[in-house]
């Protein structure tokens, strides 16, 4: 599949453009607050295939549908209290929830991988929220990179991994939140799948108790359980505090002096999750990669998690 992908503004004409054709069910990349996303109508299954093709993407993972409002998101799933609590709480903004899918729902099987249950969210984002305001349905949008690589936060990493497979970008700047949304299971107990742009703190404050977390086991129900992913070309070392020679330092904090570059000089993880994925980028290249340590804590378990997985043996 090789076609020329537009370039759109995130003015009336380029988002005009982006749902038409995403209408016609087209690719169409665009910008959330967490990450770009690789958007195709969610009821059209055709367009859905083609983001696995685009991506080359194991079928295994269901898709996030992302929706304007809290209403076209109960068209789709059932909500219940602590699921309806979490969307009033946190909507729009870098929560999924995995609810009971509907049976008029209206999904192409592919989005929810045939399960039951599916993924919503609610960006926030001026352009995002245009976009599905104008095109007024369902937008299945994993993030718009390459399966296994790291996670684009501008419209120039889209087109680095995309640029010919895919019919348009929109461009609406860097990605504020830098890493993706948090994801919680909201079944008989809310349940932690995957850490992301929203603290599960945060979460555990708006639902007063505590988090149940994601079983161990082979099922990938998260992109938590698939070993290497989110990777940089070069090997990666974590918790380092003293690089070895040769290796260049993606650091942490002002104990870092010597990082080649600093996701955050002053330790602040907002920053630090926002600058993520630009700098495994640009960090990328024929020397090993070693990182500093990162708080566990806050936006800092979104931030080790990608981490882990961009270290992980590569298969
Ligand atoms: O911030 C984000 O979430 C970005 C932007 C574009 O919205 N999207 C994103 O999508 O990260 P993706 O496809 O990379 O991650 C989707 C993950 C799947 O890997 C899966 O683990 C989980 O969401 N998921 C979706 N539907 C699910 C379901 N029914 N049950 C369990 N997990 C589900
Ligand atoms: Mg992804």
């Amino acid at each position: 599949m090789s076609q020329v992908t537009e370039r759109l503004d995130p003015d009336d004409a380029g988002l005009a453009r982006a749902a038409q054709l995403l209408a016609q069910g087209q690719l169409v990349a665009f910008p959330t607050e967490t990450v770009y996303g690789l958007g195709a109508d969610a009821r059209q299954g055709e367009a859905v295939a083609h983001i696995f093709e685009a991506k080359g993407r194991p079928r295994f993972n269901p898709l996030i549908v992302h929706v304007a409002d809290f209403e076209a998101a109960q068209q789709i799933g059932r909500f219940n209290a602590d699921a309806a609590a979490l969307a009033d709480a946190f909507w729009p903004g870098p929560l999924t929830l995995v609810v009971p899918l509907r049976d008029d729902a209206g999904l192409s099987d592919l989005v929810t991988a045939g399960l039951q249950t599916v993924g919503i969210r609610v960006p926030a984002g001026a352009v995002s929220q245009a976009l599905l305001n104008g095109f007024g349905g369902p937008v299945a949008a994993p993030s718009a990179n390459p399966s296994g690589k790291v996670s684009p936060t501008e419209a120039a990493h889209v087109l680095d991994g995309l640029d010919g497979r895919i019919a348009a970008v929109v461009d609406g700047g860097a990605a504020k939140v830098g890493v993706e949304s948090t994801i919680v299971g909201a079944f008989d107990h809310p349940r932690l799948l995957r850490p992301g742009g929203l603290p599960a703190e945060a979460i555990e404050d708006a639902l007063g108790r505590p988090l149940a977390h994601a079983p161990a086991g082979p099922t990938p129900n998260a992109p938590g359980q698939l070993a290497s992913h989110y990777a940089p070309n070069a090997p990666l070392r974590l918790n380092v505090t003293h690089p070895r020679s040769g290796e260049r330092l993606l650091g942490f904090g002002p104990a870092a002096e010597r990082a080649t570059l600093n996701l955050s000089p002053s330790g602040d993880l907002v920053e630090a999750a926002a600058n993520l994925f630009a700098f495994l980028r640009r960090i990328d290249g024929p020397s090993p990669i070693a990182v500093s340590p990162i708080p566990d804590h806050g936006l800092g378990r979104a931030i080790n998690d990608r981490l882990v997985r961009a270290a992980a043996p590569r298969n």
